[in-house]
């Protein structure tokens, strides 16, 4: 999809998306144990690479504390505008947001990235997750929050329900939700499964679990170089 057609829907949805994201039952857990897996420790540098409206800062603040840096990173400047709302209802000084691409950060030696509910909206998942593990410090780590079709058997009623709710929120791509291999989830479990071999080839891969059914996906690795 187009970066007019990404601002354009963002744009349009981001107070409901900011709404959304605070009543989903346990999604703070997920964004918990993205953070987690990111290792942190205080005083760490850390990128939220389309950072949206901010729903992982306070996980990731909490990690790296005061004397930390939290960089908030997205496309879409009313994404931004609730995520800079929410900074400055919270005081914190520490954390920044910027105006930018994932697919290519304006950032550099970071000691962890974390991409939550975006590679799945990238062009070329496997370069930009290969461009996040070139932003890191020497033992920086990268993380991805995902969620796609569950691979337990007995999701298959659900896996078609999930086929018509990704269909349904695809920017600029309507699909027919009918679950063929063309459709927008189908594609969506390809662009994870592409971040993830990335993050296996440039990373010694630290977690790749499901979780929620088979449905949310993190998976994450530490830089070798
Ligand atoms: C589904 S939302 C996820 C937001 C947030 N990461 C979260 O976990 O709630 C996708 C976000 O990615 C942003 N986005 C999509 N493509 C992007 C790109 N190439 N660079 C930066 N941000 C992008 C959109 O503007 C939107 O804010």
């Amino acid at each position: 999809m187009s970066v007019a057609e990404t601002q354009a829907f963002y744009g349009r949805w981001a107070r409901a998306y900011d709404w959304l994201c605070r009543l989903l039952p346990g999604l703070g857990g997920l964004r918990g144990a993205a953070a987690d897996a990111l290792a942190l420790s205080p005083g760490d540098t850390v990128v939220d690479l389309g950072c949206g409206t901010g729903a992982n800062l306070p996980h990731l603040r909490e990690r790296v504390g005061s004397g930390g840096r939290v960089v908030g990173v997205d496309l879409t400047p009313g994404m931004l505008a609730e995520a800079e709302r929410r900074v400055e209802r919270e005081g914190w000084e520490n954390v920044h947001l910027v105006r930018g691409d994932a697919a290519n950060p304006p950032v550099d030696d970071v000691d962890a990235v974390l991409g939550s509910f975006v590679v799945g909206m990238l062009d070329d998942p496997a370069s930009a997750v290969e461009r996040w593990t070139d932003c890191l410090n020497p033992d920086g780590r990268v993380a991805v929050l995902e969620a796609g079709r569950s691979n337990h058997g007995v999701a298959s009623g659900l896996n078609r329900a999930f086929d018509a709710f990704v269909a349904a929120g695809a920017p600029g791509d309507r699909g027919d939700a009918s679950g063929r291999d063309d459709s927008p989830s189908r594609r969506l479990d390809a662009n994870i499964d592409a971040a993830r071999d990335a993050l296996a080839a440039n990373t010694e891969l630290t977690r790749d679990e499901r979780r929620v059914g088979g449905f949310v996906r993190v998976v994450a690795g530490r830089s070798t170089v």
